[in-house]
């Protein structure tokens, strides 16, 4: 499993010989400007809810490389009015089972529209269970209970979680999170792109660290294998 960094809540893994590509908002983050989005070609393109700093070049890229849509119900008939027709709705607690592993769609506390403000449903994160090993995604969320109920599903070997504050839970809600999914290894995501999200990246690994866990800051265009 490699996993890449686009900046903000986007990135790609590599699995299972395909590329998942997960909530793409590039263009239009100043942090990415080295990131082309045409030289990504993912099979898959995961969203996890509308919010344009999750969807923003969905669109484009999905138009161009082909790719196959996963997210909520609310999202894909929205791309799909666009256009983009390849894809899967699904809602919160079904799975979906793929040729890079199963897909769960699982929650998040958190608000939801589409950037033309049409209604988006409601947010949500993904559990992957693959050969590779078990991969939580919480989108953008507060810590919630419902966490607790991953590791009936999996055994992670990472779990990405929002770590920013004020959109979404900080540091100190997320270390809660990491022990509510049983997993000792994240990568943080939704930090820094912003003002209101800022963080201080060496005291956060610290925090993380306090607990025994590892905190991943990652990059942008950074690759890593898990
Ligand atoms: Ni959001
Ligand atoms: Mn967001």
């Amino acid at each position: 499993m490699t996993f890449t960094y686009y900046g903000h809540s986007c990135f790609e893994l590599s699995l299972g010989g395909k590329r998942i590509l997960f909530d793409p908002f590039i263009s239009g983050n100043p942090k990415a400007a080295d990131v082309d989005i045409n030289s990504l070609n993912p099979d898959y393109v995961l969203i996890s809810h509308g919010h344009s700093d999750h969807i923003a070049d969905a669109e484009a890229i999905l138009k161009r490389s082909g790719a196959f849509a996963i997210s909520t119900y609310e999202v894909i008939m929205w791309l799909s009015k666009k256009g983009c027709e390849n894809g899967r709705p699904m809602n919160h607690g079904g799975s979906f089972k793929t040729d890079f592993g199963t897909v769960k769609l699982v929650n998040a506390v958190h608000s939801s529209d589409m950037p033309d403000g049409s209604y988006g449903g409601n947010p949500a994160g993904f559990l992957i269970n693959s050969r590779e090993g078990d991969f939580y995604y919480a989108g953008d969320t507060a810590l919630t209970m419902d966490m607790k109920l991953i590791p009936l599903w999996s055994k992670l070997k990472v779990a990405i979680l929002p770590i920013g504050d004020n959109f979404t839970m900080g540091i100190e809600d997320a270390i809660r999170a990491a022990q509510f999914v049983e997993c000792n290894k994240v990568i943080g995501v939704h930090f820094d792109t912003f003002g209101f999200i800022e963080i201080d990246q060496e005291a956060a690994k610290q925090q993380f660290a306090d607990q025994n866990i590892e905190l991943i800051l990652p990059k942008i265009g950074q690759s890593m294998k898990l």
